[in-house]
């Protein structure tokens, strides 16, 4: 077997613990230096969204894992924000500020156009809406490009406006109430995601207690809102008396040791993949904390590059990105009812959704 990438064929095969994916395409082109991974996990609900995350992988089988995990979790993401798209995402394997160039670029691009459709990409960690619109100089299947281009732009703006709707939500279900005036919450990372969350809550009278490692970042909201309250680490914001920990930062947010130290009732942030490894759920449940599923109130973003295929109206997605107020109190429901954590709720009506509506374009439309 011929080896792709240096990887072998158990590297690619479903065998190697990952499978259901419908389609996985290598692609180089030694001129430029690109080598990329497009993964589709599943078409189910469309064609497959999903960025293109520019990073410099360890090794190709670190890449080739990654892009699997993650193009899965689009296809979770896409349908319980209840677009017609399938999941899918992309894998550029280099250091972006060294290697990204227009050449690479336009090469991903031309890749991207030879699917047909059945993927379309948009940003991620090491990827801008600038990138977007080079790739759409090859490529008709683009999303997150520039609103100067017609694109949608910096998807942190309906993130952050999605995770305060998860936020309101998890407040209804836990106080009665969906404000959180008086509320305090903190804040971990205060990046892209993370600033624009707290203008929000700012904005519906909430306190506000945040970190984040980079001075810059904390000085810019503390310039604009003098009131925040600051601490030094993660450690002492999830040790404070909050009422809502969001975690903004990096993945894994949520281990043994920040699940046991937690004083807060709710979690709910904009980061990817919260649970450091699985069973974290239940110990969340377990110690009566909510916790509203990452990949559910972080779908802003995706809503509103979705909403570009069909000419980028910022009123209609961020009508759409709204109706996670609507899903987070279902999940929540559905979890209270089936006695399973609010992330066992999330999964299984985003797999319900793949699989029934999947299932009716099945149905033979005559010539
Ligand atoms: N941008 C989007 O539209 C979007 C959409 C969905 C999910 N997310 C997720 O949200 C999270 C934040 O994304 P972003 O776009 O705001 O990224 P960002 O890089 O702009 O912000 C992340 C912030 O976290 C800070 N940080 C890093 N490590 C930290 C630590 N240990 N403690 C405290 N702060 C720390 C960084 O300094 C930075 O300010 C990521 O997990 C991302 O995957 C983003």
């Amino acid at each position: 077997m011929t080896d792709v990438f240096g990887l072998s064929h158990q590297d690619i095969s479903p065998s190697n613990g990952q499978t259901k994916h419908e389609q996985v395409v290598f692609c180089s082109d030694e001129r430029s230096g690109l080598y990329a991974i497009i993964a589709i996990y599943n078409t189910a609900l469309g064609p497959a969204l999903g960025g293109t995350r520019f990073y410099p992988y360890e090794s190709e089988q670190a890449a080739l894992a990654d892009v699997l995990n993650l193009s899965r979790a689009m296809a979770y993401k896409n349908a319980l924000a209840g677009l017609d798209l399938g999941g899918g995402k992309a894998v550029i394997i280099g250091d972006p500020a060294a290697d990204k160039s227009e050449a690479l670029l336009r090469a991903y691009g031309r890749f991207v156009q030879s699917l047909g459709g059945r993927y379309y990409t948009a940003c991620d960690v090491g990827t801008y809406s600038e990138d977007m619109d080079v790739v759409a100089r090859e490529c008709s299947f683009v999303t997150g490009r520039t609103p100067e281009q017609g694109g949608a732009g910096d998807s942190s703006i309906l993130t952050a406006f999605g995770v305060f709707q998860g936020m309101r939500a998890a407040a209804e279900h836990t106080y009665g109430s969906p404000s959180l005036r008086g509320r305090r919450v903190g804040v971990e990372g205060v990046g892209k995601v993370g600033h624009r969350l707290v203008e929000h809550l700012l904005a519906d009278g909430a306190e506000v207690v945040l970190c984040d490692v980079s001075e810059q970042a904390v000085e810019r909201v503390r310039a604009r809102h003098p009131e925040v309250d600051v601490v030094t680490d993660k450690t002492e914001l999830t040790g404070a008396d909050l009422d809502v920990y969001a975690p903004c930062a990096l993945g894994g947010a949520l281990d043994d040791e920040t699940v046991a130290r937690l004083r807060a009732r709710i979690v709910c942030g904009g980061a990817n993949n919260q649970l450091a490894h699985p069973g974290v759920e239940k110990e969340l449940a377990g110690r009566g904390i909510l916790y509203a599923p990452d990949y559910l109130v972080n779908s802003g973003g995706v809503i509103q590059v979705a909403d570009e295929i069909g000419g980028f109206d910022m009123d209609r997605a961020k009508a759409k990105a709204t109706q996670i107020y609507d899903t987070t109190l279902k999940i929540f429901a559905m979890a209270a009812e089936d006695g399973v954590p609010p992330a066992v709720a999330a999964d299984r009506l985003a797999e319900r959704r793949m699989s029934e509506v999947g299932r009716i374009r099945g149905i033979w439309l005559g010539h």
